[in-house]
């Protein structure tokens, strides 16, 4: 046998890269997630070559400041959680500090960010290794550019699949990010075309207008409920609305979207013989719940956050 040894930072990082960092909308996912977390009303993204060339992502949050910049990038850091009592009542969208020095490892990435009323820093960080560090001038807020992702994972460009295909995969995740936070305006560009913009005011379903056209949002219905459990609120269409995928159907529980085939399933079923076979509903349903009752703590690459917890009795 070969002598034990510790894996040294960088490949520490490519390899949960290679679980959280699957492809460019994952790339978008987390840069997202973090400017939502970091209390942005807006949030631009641009890219290019459908996110393997060029990732850009612009938010007007908090900013990081100047010392901890590079703390940022590096493996298990976060602001977000410091206690084990916090990992249980998870109120971000990130927590495990992997995504920033993922990203760096198998990429190509700068940083811009400012806190308010300070100066900013720039910071560049190739293949997970630091470049320059500089003052920089900059307004309160962060742009993170990423470029030639998987430049030196030549195994992952493998199974990137079509431009067409990684495009649609990025948008779909955009869409249903803006759909989750209807108080922040997103504007998602692919070498200079608009492909989403919503307001931000707040209002779901001018949200819907901007993720799925003005028409469509009009027709859709509002629905409301709520048990001493979860609150419910949402649009869906009527039976003359529909799509040939259940791709159109969001879920989103505290803030997060979810995939579960469970409620896919009673949404659709709701419909009864209304629908053409084939045809499925629009439908953006809200939920919430009690923080405590939900366990987020599930990784990511398992593809199942948001999953319900089981009430403990006595609670
Ligand atoms: N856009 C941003 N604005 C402000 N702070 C950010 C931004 N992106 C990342 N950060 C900071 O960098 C830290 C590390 O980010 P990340 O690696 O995604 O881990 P996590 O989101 O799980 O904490 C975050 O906890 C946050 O403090
Ligand atoms: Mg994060």
């Amino acid at each position: 046998m070969a002598k034990i040894r510790e894996l040294s930072q960088i490949l520490t990082n490519q390899i949960a890269a290679g679980e959280v960092i699957e492809r460019p909308a994952s790339v978008v996912k987390e840069l997202v997630e973090n400017a939502i977390d970091a209390n942005s009303t807006q949030i631009d993204v641009f890219i290019e070559e459908a996110g393997l060339k060029k990732v850009q992502v612009t938010d007007n949050g908090d900013g990081i400041a100047a010392d901890e910049v590079k703390l940022a990038f590096t493996r298990h850091a976060t602001s977000k959680i410091y206690t084990q009592e916090d990992l249980f009542r998870i109120h971000s969208l990130g927590f495990r500090g992997e995504a920033l020095p993922s990203i760096a490892s198998v990429a190509k990435v700068s940083i811009e960010t400012a806190v308010a009323d300070q100066s900013g820093t720039y910071l560049s960080i190739k293949g997970g290794v630091s470049g320059e560090e500089r003052p920089n001038k900059s307004r309160k807020g962060t742009t993170i550019i990423v470029e030639d992702l998987f430049y030196n994972t030549p195994a992952r460009l493998k199974y990137i699949r079509s431009l067409q295909a990684e495009l649609s995969n990025i948008t779909d995740i955009m869409n249903r990010i803006a759909l989750s936070h209807p108080e922040i305006a997103f504007r998602l560009h692919h070498e200079g075309n608009q492909l989403l913009h919503t307001a931000g005011n707040g209002d779901l379903r001018q949200t819907i207008a901007g993720v799925y056209g003005t028409m469509t949002a009009k027709k859709m219905k509002l629905i409301e409920g709520e048990n001493l459990d979860f609150k419910v609120k949402g649009y869906i269409s009527l039976p003359d609305t529909t799509r040939a995928s259940r791709n159109y159907i969001t879920l989103i529980l505290n803030g997060r979207f979810i995939k579960n085939y469970a409620l896919n399933k009673a949404i659709i079923d709701g419909y009864g013989s209304k629908l053409m076979v084939g045809r499925y509903p629009l439908a953006v349903i809200v939920m919430d719940a009690d923080s405590l009752l939900l366990d987020v703590n599930v990784h990511p690459s398992k593809k199942k956050s948001g999953s319900a917890k089981k009430k403990s009795s006595g609670n």
